[in-house]
C-alpha cells in the first residue's frame, strides 16, 4: 500500500471518523448489503459505465473505503483504490465478494483525494460512491483535477447527495455546488462548465451523475439518474 503523509483537515476528519472499529463494521455491512436495492442499482450502474468503451481500461475509486464496488467493475486492467483511512483500506484487501473481482490488477493508495495528484491522462474511468459533498466539498478545482487525470474519452462517474442531507451544509465550503429540489431534479439536471478541459459536470439530488471529458474540449452532456434517495 502506498502512503501519502500530508493531508487536508478533510482527510484527517475521514482518517479519524473510519478507525479501525468502524472499518470493521463497515466491512462486516458490505456483506448484508448485497441484499439492498441501493446496492445493485450502484453495481448496475457502474457496469454500464464499464460497458461505456472498450476494454481493458484503467480505472480510479475515489474514496473506494472497504472496496465495496471492486467487484461490480468489468473490462478493468488496473484499478487504484484511494482512500484517506488506512483502517478501511486494510478492509479493502479483502474486499466483499473477492472472489469475483475481475480487474487485472489493484493497487490500494493511502491519502487525501482534496490534494492527491495521479498526473495527466492516467485513467478512462474515475468513479467515487458516497464521498463528495458527503466527506468532502465537490469543489471544481477538484472536478478539474479528475478530468487532467482522464485520456480523452474518459469518464467521471460519482454518487449525488440529496439537497436536504445533513452532508450538504457540512460540506458546502465554496459556492461552486449547486442543489436541486428533489422534484426539479428529477424532470432535468443542472450542469457547469469546469475550466479548460472539456469536463462537465451535472449536479442533481441523490443519485448518480456522469461526466465525460471531450478532447476537442467541446463540452459534453452529463447525464444523470436517481439511486437512491
Ligand atoms: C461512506 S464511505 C464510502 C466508501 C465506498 N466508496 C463505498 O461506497 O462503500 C466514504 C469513504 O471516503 C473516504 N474519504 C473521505 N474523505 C476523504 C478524503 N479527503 N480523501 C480520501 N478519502 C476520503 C473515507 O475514508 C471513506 O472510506
Amino acid at each position: 500500500m502506498t502512503d501519502v503523509a500530508d493531508t487536508t483537515r478533510w482527510g484527517a476528519k475521514a482518517a479519524s471518523l473510519y478507525d479501525g472499529a468502524y472499518a470493521a463494521r463497515y466491512r462486516s455491512h458490505d456483506e448484508s448489503l448485497v441484499e439492498s436495492a441501493a446496492y445493485g442499482a450502484f453495481v448496475v450502474w457502474l457496469q454500464q459505465v464499464c460497458g461505456m468503451w472498450p476494454s481493458p481500461f484503467d480505472a480510479l475509486d475515489l474514496g473506494c473505503g472497504t472496496g465495496r464496488y471492486f467487484c461490480a467493475l468489468r473490462g478493468v486492467r488496473t484499478l487504484i483504490g484511494f482512500d484517506a483511512s488506512s483502517d478501511m483500506l486494510a478492509q479493502a484487501r479483502h474486499p466483499l465478494h473477492e472472489d469475483r473481482i475481475t480487474a487485472g490488477a489493484i493497487t490500494l493508495v493511502h491519502g487525501d483525494l482534496m490534494e492527491q495528484d495521479f498526473g495527466a491522462e492516467r485513467f478512462d474511468l474515475v468513479y467515487s460512491i458516497g464521498v463528495l459533498a458527503e466527506h468532502v466539498p465537490l469543489r471544481p478545482a477538484l472536478v478539474a483535477s479528475v478530468a487532467r487525470w482522464l485520456r480523452p474519452g474518459g469518464r467521471f462517474a460519482l454518487s449525488t447527495v440529496h439537497p436536504e442531507s445533513p452532508s450538504v451544509p457540512r460540506t458546502r465550503t465554496s459556492p461552486g455546488l449547486r442543489t436541486t429540489r428533489p422534484a426539479a431534479a428529477t424532470r432535468r439536471t443542472t450542469s457547469r462548465r469546469s475550466g479548460p478541459t472539456g469536463t462537465r459536470a451535472s449536479s442533481t439530488t441523490a443519485g448518480t451523475c456522469i461526466a465525460s471529458r471531450r478532447s476537442s474540449g467541446r463540452s459534453s452532456s452529463g447525464s444523470s439518474r436517481r439511486t437512491r434517495s
